[in-house]
């Protein structure tokens, strides 16, 4: 109970490091996203930063991130009631994954718009993400984009620059510069390039409807072949294929991953941004807001597609 409204748990869906989420229902019977963190939990730190975020986004009324309707904090929990949406692209996509033969979305371009749009919006705010993914972003109602669960996310100077030297996002999305000090430039700090980098990823995955991101089935393959994942136990064998993921993200050009070669030919235009964007050194790397002057998105009015969302 909060502010003389009471919720009533309806069920759980989602759960992450830190934080789990619940469909609930006031007394009226409107639904919202309840997202619980223990009061105890270590890194406050990072919690005060997402509420940050979310409510100047509210504020702002920013059309591409997750609405705070209230937040509060007792003896056990902290909790953030938000707009309650359809669900991850990740849970979008699921039963498709499935399938192989799917066809490609045919709003890849309206929601490659979205999220180059919503992340040059996010940045302006002056916030790195730092773990974009397809479980982060959901999609609303009317299949809008919208960013979520800034648990990572940091905030930034005038340069785009963090105050972070390393960056623990998700393996396979996570930017190369994370972990290999010497991509980083003078300042040596991650900077919001770090976002462009997978939220690349991320595009290829959904264009490509795969199950993972392109360096962890890359590394998957590589794990199986190379026979360092036979005969050991399940944690050994995922923090193998991590380590694999990681020695991949350092050593192979994105664009000679087969996912993106296939992309070259059915969408020219798309695979030009994408090579924008999957960029190893951050300095070369374009920035959200330079994306959206790419021919890909030519035909595209930001004013109007902000107002429409
Ligand atoms: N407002 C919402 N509407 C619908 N579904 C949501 C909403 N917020 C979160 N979810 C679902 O819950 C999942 C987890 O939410 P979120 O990513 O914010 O938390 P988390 O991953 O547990 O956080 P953390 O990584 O900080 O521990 C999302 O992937 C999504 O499926
Ligand atoms: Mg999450």
């Amino acid at each position: 109970m909060h502010e003389n409204k009471t919720f009533s748990i309806v069920r759980k869906i989602g759960e992450g490091a830190q934080a789990a989420v619940y469909l609930a229902t006031d007394e009226s019977g409107y639904a919202s996203a309840l997202k619980l963190m223990p009061s105890s939990y270590g890194d406050l730190e990072s919690i005060q930063t997402e509420q940050d975020i979310l409510r100047a986004a509210a504020e702002r009324g920013e059309p591409f991130i997750a609405r705070l309707v209230m937040s509060f904090r007792d003896d056990l929990f902290i909790c953030f009631v938000m707009r309650m949406y359809a669900g991850s692209l990740e849970d979008l996509m699921y039963p498709q994954l499935r399938d192989r033969n799917s066809p490609v979305p045919r709003n890849i371009h309206a929601m490659a718009a979205e999220l180059v749009c919503g992340l040059a919006r996010l940045h302006k705010m002056g916030y790195a993400h730092l773990d974009i993914k397809l479980d982060n972003i959901l999609l609303s109602s009317t299949g809008h984009i919208v960013y979520t669960d800034f648990g990572m996310a940091a905030p930034v100077n005038a340069q785009g620059c963090t105050s972070a030297a390393t960056a623990n996002g998700t393996p396979g999305y996570g930017a190369p510069e994370g972990y290999l000090s010497d991509l980083l430039g003078r300042d040596g700090r991650i900077t919001q390039k770090a976002d462009v980098w997978s939220l690349g990823i991320l595009l290829v995955q959904v264009l490509n409807q795969t199950e993972y991101p392109m360096y962890t089935s890359l590394a998957l393959r590589k794990v199986e072949e190379w026979g360092i994942v036979r005969d050991v136990d399940d944690d050994t064998a995922r923090a193998r294929t991590a380590e694999a993921v990681r020695f991949l993200v350092a050593t192979t050009d994105p664009l000679e991953i087969p996912e993106i070669q296939q992309i070259a030919t059915r969408d020219p235009a798309l695979h030009d941004l994408l090579s924008k964007m999957l960029v190893r050194s951050p300095q070369e790397r374009w920035t959200a807001e330079q994306l959206q002057g790419h021919h890909f998105f030519q035909d595209v009015n930001w004013c109007e597609l902000e107002r429409c969302a």
